[in-house]
């Protein structure tokens, strides 16, 4: 690497540092579309608004679709605002994630936002979850309601990933925070991943189990993105070596301010309907990084695992990538 080169990552990530520390996207800037991503499946049903900041994208009886970032990032702070489709939406999901399935088959990372769609008058529900070096048979997925309905506007979903912590954020409100433990090992995304957004049909498991099937009389059903902000350490994918000067973030706090930490506390409490750590009939062992606390146990009960998709999100994935090859031929 040349000298240029490292001063350019160093002074890049000195900024990052001053980001994590006051904790917030406040003034991060926000890119058009081709800026940051481009095509990954689905043909037409991918569409760029005029402005170029806006994107669509389609599942209709064809095809679902999706676009990915141009780079891969190793850590750093990603975001969009998205609209999901009305109505009628059991079955459909939408996915803005982290992942590096493509370059690492066998071990590969992962970082999910997941959007189940809903029975009409029903919500959609947001699942979260990590895979680390290829640890798929543990999934550690949470789910949740929220407090508003994700279809009527725009809100800001945003992952935040540095070496030792993970949160998630809806509307700048931190709704989870993973932080890597001894204990957990490779589980902990460490790789380089790109960013995804993606719209699919996930029948089979994503409503009831797959009691409630997508239904094409309804479609199509459009997700809307604008507001990318994709903040991180790009890594070239050959040298992987831009952000070995990076400082270390494991001495920076989360960037939680106490405040915010009061509300996740309060949103957890209020919205999390299922946490793998409670559920028993997958890990009669709570995986070891799992604080399990009786009174929330208790609360848990009430919502039954399978009523949210059990564990079979993985065949939905790998279903829409076989899709996106296929496309692709
Ligand atoms: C990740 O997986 C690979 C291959 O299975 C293994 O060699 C490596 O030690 C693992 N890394 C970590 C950090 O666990």
């Amino acid at each position: 690497m040349n000298s240029e080169r490292k001063n350019f990552a160093f002074a890049f990530c000195s900024a990052f540092l001053v980001l994590l520390v006051n904790g917030f996207s406040g003034n991060l800037p926000i890119i058009s579309f081709d800026e940051g991503y481009s095509h990954l499946f689905g043909d037409g049903n991918l569409m760029v608004l005029k402005d170029g900041k806006s994107a669509h994208i389609t599942l209709d009886d064809r095809t679902g679709s999706g676009f990915v970032s141009h780079d891969l990032y190793l850590h750093g702070y990603f975001s969009a605002s998205i609209k999901l489709p009305a109505d009628y939406t059991a079955g459909v999901v939408v996915a803005f994630y982290m992942s590096n399935g493509d370059m690492y088959e066998k071990n590969h990372d992962e970082i999910d936002f997941e959007f189940l769609g809903n029975i009409r008058g029903k919500d959609w529900r947001i699942q979260t979850n990590i895979y680390g070096n290829g640890s798929t048979s543990i999934g550690r997925e949470e789910r949740y309601g929220l407090w508003f309905d994700p279809s009527d506007d725009f809100h800001q979903y945003s992952i935040l990933w540095t070496e030792n912590v993970i949160v998630f954020y809806v509307d700048n409100v931190p709704i989870r925070e993973i932080k890597r433990t001894e204990a957990m090992g490779g589980d902990f995304p460490s790789k380089p991943m790109s960013l995804y957004a993606t719209i699919w049909d996930g029948s089979d498991w994503a409503t009831n189990g797959g009691k409630y099937r997508v239904s094409y009389k309804y479609a199509p059903y459009i997700a809307e993105f604008s507001d990318f902000i994709l903040h991180g350490c790009a890594v070239d994918p050959i040298e992987q070596s831009k952000c070995d000067e990076a400082p270390k973030f494991a001495t920076i706090s989360t960037g939680i301010t106490r405040q915010q930490r009061t509300k996740m506390a309060s949103f957890r409490n209020k919205h999390m309907q299922y946490s793998y750590c409670y559920d028993r009939s997958r890990y009669p062992v709570p995986p070891s990084e799992c604080v399990v606390d009786a009174k929330e146990a208790e609360r848990l009960r009430g919502f039954d695992p399978v009523t949210f998709g059990g564990v079979r999100r993985r065949h939905g994935k790998r279903h829409h990538r076989v899709r996106a090859e296929a496309s692709s031929m």
